[in-house]
């Protein structure tokens, strides 16, 4: 009978000093699921209850995940924290070595309807009382999401690799099921919101006019599309069964660089999605390259297997693609390899 490692098992391999704000943040996760599974039972979890400082609409959950992780920042005597459910980064244990980033609730728009959601969270070193939140993301010393889904996952990284643990609903204790997980380079699946086809730029356009084509078309296979509207159902499908994520930039209003922030999900996702062979990218270059210039910057996101996303990348840098559509490189995409 095999015996999964435990949290703490695997965190005596963590960097020093991270593995009690993972343990806190795994326990504020296990918090923020029961009150997920109550669904109806806890109130109106997916009412509006205004906006955040980043402009969406933010919920009670949101709210209340919020603070569950407060919690845990102040639990694990964290230097500084950012969130997606404040304005700006917050100083809040003087003697506190790690910053932390995170994004309480993932997927808000899906929590009235049973979807899956989560929690994501990106540790970075602290820089005593300067914003520790304006390094590259290779900075990161640790980061993962939790999915609150018919299973319970916790998605880890600390850079030696990606593992996959899964609470045990039996005990509370979170095991690993999946150690040093590898992206597979052979799926047809990609992940977009189709709907805001006519806002991309041509690269993007093109990309997915090429996987629409199907067998008849450069591609010169069949393709599947998927949308969950949680980033964090995404990228454990995808990295279960490989595949490609894309939320470009496009022309309406405050889209201009997508919808998803750098600093608590794009990076958090790029440094687990990279351990786990995959490659996360701005559609130019390396997203784990990119310094945030402010707590809630958004970034066009595109991560998966690394040869669908070195495509998109090779879509985006060809001159070509960015003129005006000429016949050889219309839709059809006649001579893109
Ligand atoms: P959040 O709920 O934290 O704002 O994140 C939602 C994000 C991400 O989870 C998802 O991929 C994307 O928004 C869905 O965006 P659309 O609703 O525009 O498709
Ligand atoms: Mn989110
Ligand atoms: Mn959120």
């Amino acid at each position: 009978m095999q015996v999964e490692k435990t949290l703490e098992a695997l965190l005596r391999d963590a960097p020093q000093g991270v593995a009690p704000i993972i343990t806190a943040i795994a326990a504020a996760c296990v918090e923020i699921e029961r009150l997920t599974s109550l669904g109806g039972l806890a109130g109106s979890l997916g009412a509006s209850l205004g906006q955040n400082a980043d402009g969406d609409t933010q919920k009670e959950l949101d709210v209340r995940a919020q603070e569950l992780m407060m919690v845990a920042m102040r639990q694990s005597g964290v230097a500084a924290i950012a969130s997606e459910e404040l304005e700006d980064w917050e100083l809040c244990d003087a003697k506190g070595t790690f910053a932390v980033a995170f994004d309480p609730l993932d997927g808000s728009s899906n929590i009235d309807t049973n979807m899956s959601i989560g929690t994501i969270f990106s540790i970075l070193p602290a820089k005593g009382s300067d914003n520790p939140f304006t390094q590259p993301g290779h900075a990161q010393i640790a980061a993962g999401f939790a999915v609150y889904g018919p299973q319970t996952l916790l998605v880890l990284t600390f850079g030696k690799g990606t593992d996959v643990l899964t609470l045990d609903p039996r005990d509370g204790v979170w095991r690993v099921t999946r150690n040093h997980v590898q992206i597979t380079g052979n799926s047809t699946e990609y992940a977009v919101n189709a709907s805001n086809y006519r806002h991309w730029d041509r690269a993007v356009r093109a990309y997915v006019d090429d996987c629409v084509s199907g067998v008849e078309g450069p591609r010169e296979k069949n393709f599947n599309m998927r949308w969950i509207g949680s980033l964090v159902a995404e990228a454990f499908r995808i990295l279960t069964r490989g595949g490609v994520f894309l939320y470009p930039g496009d022309v309406r209003q405050g889209y201009r660089e997508g919808r998803l922030r750098l600093l608590y999900e794009a990076h958090p996702i790029a440094f687990v999605i990279e351990q786990a062979g995959g490659r996360a990218s701005n559609g130019h270059g390396r997203i784990l390259d990119m310094v945030p210039k402010s707590i809630h910057q958004r970034v066009p996101l595109f991560f998966g297997s690394a040869e669908k996303v070195e495509r998109l990348e090779r879509l985006h840098n060809d001159p070509q693609i960015g003129s005006e559509t000429s016949p050889l490189f219309g839709r059809r995409g006649l001579f893109r390899a």
